[in-house]
């Protein structure tokens, strides 16, 4: 199908099938006061649904053309810089919502990091991209300066199954399984009792993260020791002794790491044991490419995306365990923000954070 419900209980993008195209924007909000916020995220919302239903926002210059719907997504979260004194909203923030923090080998950019509003468009083809940031620009004119943005894609799965990142490996094979409403209700959504207020109730964390890849480095170790680092085969994705990508590796049979070594990505990333099981989340990252830095080195890597329950529990102590893992040589975090992305626009009377205004 390639229209995806825009409304529901919770913002499409999340547990949607990934779409091949996304971009990824974080704003600032110029409006001063409570009411003009409110109109502001109206308006954010108004557009959205037209956008998603595949009809463009009456335009005479553009006529009445019924445009593709291209499982088009657009995903609204706030920034832990909303909640302050401008608005008044300082006593409903989430309860771990906070601005994204530098982790050991981060160099973030404070160009390129957090913003009051975060959107997240997605969709199968780029022109869509490209077309709902600037409807959703003019939309909101004047209310809002753009911070930071990037565009991403997923690469095609070549020769099959998961689609590969640009260090050459399979991405994505392992996440909670959204089919499962249970695993949904403990890992993605915030779901009583987590001690959320009323309003974040069917919401989520996001975590963005701009992961840059030092591909001339990587591209020199040969590729018995980058499936060390990651764990996992380089041409099959299987887990390092296994043969097939989707196999689960039994860390139990391999205390010592003799297969799957004890400080690969996969390996500390997920340990799987019982201990370790609530800190899993959703991975929903793209690649990026934009071309040669000013040294001629190509400039490439990942838009890190998950979504998740509790940032504290699971992005955050995952990155943790990862932060002496071997593959941090290989890529520099320069940007993101922590978001919370509220529940979901229920009808047509709804609006995008209406139960928290
Ligand atoms: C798994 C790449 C950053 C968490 C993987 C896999 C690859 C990969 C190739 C194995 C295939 C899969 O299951 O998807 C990368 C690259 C990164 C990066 C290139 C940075 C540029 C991160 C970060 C986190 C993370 C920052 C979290 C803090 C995970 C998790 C898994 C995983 C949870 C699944 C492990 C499992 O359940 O077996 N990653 N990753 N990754 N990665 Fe990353």
């Amino acid at each position: 199908p390639d229209r995806v419900p825009f409304h529901g209980r919770h913002q499409a993008g999340i547990i949607t099938p990934q779409q091949l195209f996304a971009g990824f924007a974080a704003f600032d909000v110029l409006v001063q006061n409570r009411a003009d916020l409110a109109r502001l995220l109206q308006r954010l919302t108004d557009h959205s649904r037209v956008l998603s239903a595949g009809v463009k926002p009456k335009d005479e210059r553009t006529a009445s053309e019924p445009q593709t719907p291209d499982s088009l997504t657009v995903t609204v979260g706030l920034g832990a810089s909303l909640f302050d004194d401008r608005f008044g909203l300082a006593g409903h923030k989430p309860r771990h919502l906070k601005a994204m923090p530098s982790f050991p080998n981060d160099r973030l950019e404070p160009a390129r990091c957090h913003g009051d509003l975060s959107v997240q468009v997605c969709a199968e083809h780029p022109d869509a991209i490209v077309h709902v940031l600037r409807e959703l620009s003019r939309a909101t004119h004047g209310m809002l300066r753009p911070r930071w943005r990037m565009d991403a894609f997923m690469n095609p799965s070549r020769p099959s199954g998961s689609p590969r990142n640009f260090l050459g490996f399979k991405d994505g094979i392992v996440n909670p399984d959204t089919e499962s409403a249970a695993e949904l209700d403990d890992l993605i959504w915030v779901t009583p009792p987590c001690g959320e207020p009323d309003w974040a109730e069917g919401g989520s964390y996001q975590v963005l993260r701009l992961i840059r890849f030092h591909s001339e480095s990587w591209d020199e170790v040969p590729v018995r020791r980058q499936e060390e680092i990651f764990g996992r085969h380089k041409a099959s994705g299987a887990p390092l002794g296994g043969t097939r990508e989707d196999e689960a590796p039994d860390y139990r049979d391999d205390p010592d790491g003799r297969t799957v070594p004890l400080d690969s990505h996969i390996r500390l990333a997920n340990p799987r044991t019982r201990r370790t099981d609530k800190s899993r989340f959703l991975r929903r990252s793209y690649n990026y490419n934009q071309g040669y830095d000013r040294h001629g080195q190509v400039d490439l890597g990942l838009v890190f995306c998950g979504y998740q329950q509790n940032v504290q529990r699971q992005f955050a102590t995952v990155q943790h365990r990862l932060r002496h893992e071997p593959l941090s040589r290989f890529i520099t975090p320069e940007g993101g923000g922590y978001f919370f992305v509220p529940p979901g626009v229920r009808d047509e009377e709804d609006w995008f954070g209406a139960r928290l205004m």
